[in-house]
């Protein structure tokens, strides 16, 4: 009996050594806070040539996006909270002009923003000229007042009639997203040069597909890796068709990635190293090693929010999202962190591709407006390392310019630069105390830059 429990126990202990060599080791980096001094100084290490914006997409601000698979999705009882609708949103489609000037007023040089395939495109075989004229409209007035343009040409939203035709579950389907973005390319590309083709590709594919979160609402495994690869077949199609196209040479074309990190919540249990490993692969490693092997880009636009802790528990569901003791206090309102260690990170994972990076979005949920000066000064003190160590950034861009429609949590994540009154019929935006670190370092950027 005794023999058998050795080898048993032995047994085990051998299994777990290997499947943790085998593991990726977590890297749980800290930086000791207490000790950096962080102010708006910092700004000088980087070139000058980079990047600053804010960011939105068309469902969550321009308002009436009524023909698409999210507004349908609004309409399902329980699938967003508080019951709420996208509607009129910002109504940043009529109020743009005067969102142009927030966006002067804050200093930035970019504004990545995003095309509304539903509008364009409302139905498979129709155009249309007014919305056409619109986004022309927008593309003019900011670079009348000295702001580059970002395009996204896919934020999340479908047409209804490409959803209804099973959207990127079909291979086939890829055809219609790639003529419209030669559409749009063609319009614009003259006026344009950054352009991000898909906004996290793992996103729809997981949280539409697997956790059924987000529309089509499917929980299936197979499906998600299926729709992971149509869409990147879908990104290196647009971008190869592109290039291609006169002007295709002198446009930057961007992949953007949402990088999140899963980390044990104790470093030396099995089971959470084993699920947070396959969910790294999941959400991060199926799309970056593909992109390794087939740089289909020349920019990586990349997203990055926070790190999520997972503990096991004996209890079902097993395995359960913890905040561990020292991040307490710096929990948002998305039921994550502040941890720009985790940013750095997310910096030298993407450097890997050894193509440009473009911090494409960057933000944080703080309705009480008290952790997003910390934020703020922490990630981008993590941007300053990471340029410092010579990794290739090139812009900032921080999501969000203003209070939006957070797809799932409704209108009750405050994301803003600027806070946005929805109850006020004018919707009202005003400046938050704490974009004042953002703009103080912006500032101080175009300053540097004119000596
Ligand atoms: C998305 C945005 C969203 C933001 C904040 C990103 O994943 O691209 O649309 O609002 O996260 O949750």
């Amino acid at each position: 009996m005794k023999t058998f429990w050795v080898i048993t126990i032995s047994l085990i202990v051998v299994s777990c050594g290997i499947i943790l060599a085998f593991l990726q080791p977590p890297e749980d980096l800290r930086f000791n806070w207490d000790n950096i001094i962080i102010d708006s100084s910092l700004v000088s290490s980087f070139p000058k040539s980079f990047l600053w914006g804010t960011a939105t997409s068309s469902h969550q601000v321009e308002g009436n996006c009524n023909n698409n698979n999210w507004a349908r999705w609004e309409n399902i009882p329980g699938k967003i909270l508080n019951g709420d609708k996208a509607g009129l949103a910002c109504d940043h489609w009529n109020k743009y002009k005067e969102d142009i000037q927030l966006m002067k007023q804050l200093g930035v040089n970019t504004y990545r923003f995003s095309i509304e395939w539903s509008k364009i495109q409302p139905r498979m075989n129709e155009y249309s000229q007014e919305a056409i004229d619109h986004y022309e409209q927008v593309i003019d007035e900011l670079i009348a007042q000295g702001i580059q343009p970002m395009i996204t040409l896919h934020h999340f939203t479908n047409p209804l009639w490409f959803e209804d035709i099973g959207q990127f579950e079909i291979e086939s389907n890829i055809q219609y997203f790639v003529n419209f973005s030669e559409f749009i390319f063609k319009k614009f590309s003259k006026k344009v040069t950054y352009w991000c083709v898909i906004n996290e590709s793992e996103v729809v594919a997981i949280v539409g597909h697997l956790f059924g979160f987000f529309p089509p609402g499917r929980h299936n495994i197979f499906q998600t890796f299926q729709v992971m690869k149509n869409l990147i077949k879908a990104h290196t199609q647009v971008y190869n068709r592109l290039k291609a196209l006169p002007g295709g040479e002198k446009v930057m074309i961007g992949f953007v990635k949402n990088v999140m990190q899963f980390d044990p919540y104790n470093y030396w249990n099995p089971v959470e190293r084993i699920v947070c490993g396959f969910l790294d692969y999941l959400w991060n490693g199926f799309m970056l090693n593909k992109l390794k092997v087939e740089k289909p880009l020349d920019f990586i636009g990349l997203n990055y929010y926070s790190h999520v802790n997972l503990k096991f528990q004996f209890t079902p569901p097993f395995i359960n999202v913890a905040i561990p003791p020292e991040e307490q206090h710096l929990k948002t309102t998305m039921n994550y962190t502040v941890y720009a260690e985790g940013f750095y990170r997310a910096l030298k994972l993407v450097s890997e591709l050894n193509v440009p990076i473009i911090v494409t979005e960057n933000g944080i949920a703080d309705p009480s407006d008290t952790l997003r000066d910390i934020y703020l000064r922490r990630y981008l003190y993590s941007l300053k390392k990471a340029i410092e160590e010579n990794i290739d950034v090139r812009g900032y861009i921080f999501w969000s310019l203003m209070d939006n429609f957070e797809w799932m949590e409704g209108y009750s994540q405050k994301f803003g630069l600027y806070e946005v009154n929805f109850n006020d019929a004018n919707l009202t935006r005003t400046l938050r105390k704490s974009a004042k670190f953002f703009v103080d370092i912006v500032n101080k950027f175009n300053t540097l830059k004119k000596e």
